[in-house]
């Protein structure tokens, strides 16, 4: 209110006078109401800082949107990929269970972009009994289908000549829903078997990154259990819980650890509440399914120390050399956590794996 009395009467004061003092004045005020903002910023980052840790304690479902990064966007409409050059893929949605519609992208291999062009939904799903190689990509805790290390990724599967399937989990871009670890996982079996309810003897694989690695293994450990087992799992930037750092709970609080006091904000209690495990290891135990790891050394979210302790679990389990490998990327490259599907030598090991698996 006083700021608003003191315009006014900053602006009768010009009233008059030459323009050039008239712009001094202006200026002036645009830079108090400049610092004015700045303020205002600084106050409510403080504000923000210490009610952080009520919020969390009083509505730990908060954390749901900090593990799970599911409200960042990117600015496609999912419904097109073919905006963003994948012109033989196809948009679709599928409910994997009551109020759940998950959005789900079908590239099918790379040979038939240009039969694929104009064709029906239902075209793309008669597609996959065509005897290549399927996988189902799950991806990482940020955003959705579209990002362009996803889009990589279904792009070197599809010139290797594979259906790449890419869903947005419950939750994460135009799929409805709350994302939760068991609701992540409950949708990617029922991906699983409505793309093995079509696609009859072909390889099914799964592909998870980051967080997705927890989710794949988790339903890899369901199928199995099941008695039907997925034919491989591939993971790509896969993390482990045990061996965080004191005091930190889970690799996906990464972002947050430079924050001063973030142990107390992330208790293991609010992360439990959550029901955030994804259990990479102890699936792996259990796990007898191929597995491929991919993990670059400069990895600088999940350290590479995790990828051999994975690989070393699942080799107790699997007893043979053939059915787990490591490959490992040099830090020199740059790839970091998203980047491996610009390796230039990455459709080698996948066809490779490939032809392992099919044997
Ligand atoms: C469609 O996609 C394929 C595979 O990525 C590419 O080779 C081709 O040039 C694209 N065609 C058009 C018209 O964009």
């Amino acid at each position: 209110m006083r700021r608003r009395v003191d315009e006014t009467a900053a602006s009768k004061r010009t009233e008059g006078k030459p323009v050039k003092r008239e712009s001094a004045t202006v200026q002036t005020k645009t830079r108090s109401s400049w610092w004015m903002w700045v303020k205002r910023g600084l106050i409510a980052l403080c504000t923000l800082y210490v009610a952080t840790p009520f919020i969390l304690q009083f509505f730990p479902s908060v954390i749901q949107y900090l593990v799970y990064k599911h409200a960042v966007t990117y600015f496609v409409d999912l419904r097109r990929p073919c905006d963003l050059g994948l012109n033989h893929t196809v948009n679709m949605y599928l409910t994997s269970e009551a109020g759940v519609t998950l959005g789900v992208w079908h590239t099918v291999p790379e040979q038939k972009w240009k039969e694929a062009q104009g064709k029906s939904l239902q075209w793309y799903e008669q597609s996959l009994e065509d005897g290549s190689p399927v996988f189902i990509y799950l991806h990482g805790n940020t955003g959705n289908r579209a990002a362009p290390h996803r889009l990589g990724v279904a792009n070197v599967l599809s010139a290797l000549g594979y259906h790449a399937v890419v869903m947005d989990y419950r939750g994460f871009g135009d799929s409805t829903g709350e994302p939760t670890e068991a609701g992540l996982t409950t949708d990617t079996l029922y991906l699983y078997h409505w793309v093995r309810a079509r696609c009859k003897d072909s390889l099914v694989i799964i592909w998870g990154h980051s967080l997705g690695t927890g989710v794949a293994t988790n339903t890899a450990v369901k199928l199995q259990e099941k008695g039907n087992p997925a034919d491989a799992v591939i993971l790509e930037g896969a993390f482990t819980v045990a061996e965080m750092p004191k005091g930190y709970p889970h690799p996906f609080t990464w972002y947050y650890w430079r924050f001063p006091y973030i142990q107390y904000y992330f208790s293991q209690d609010s992360i439990k509440a959550n029901k955030f495990v994804l259990p990479n290891v102890q699936n792996l135990k259990k796990m007898t399914t191929p597995l491929m790891i991919l993990h670059s050394k400069d990895d600088h979210m999940a350290p590479f120390r995790m990828a051999e302790e994975l690989y070393n679990t699942a080799k107790s389990v699997l007893k043979s050399e053939d059915k787990v490998r490591l490959v490992a990327f040099d830090g020199s490259h740059g790839y970091l956590h998203n980047g491996l599907y610009r390796d230039p030598a990455l459709p080698n090991y996948i066809r490779e794996f490939v032809q392992s698996v099919a044997k």
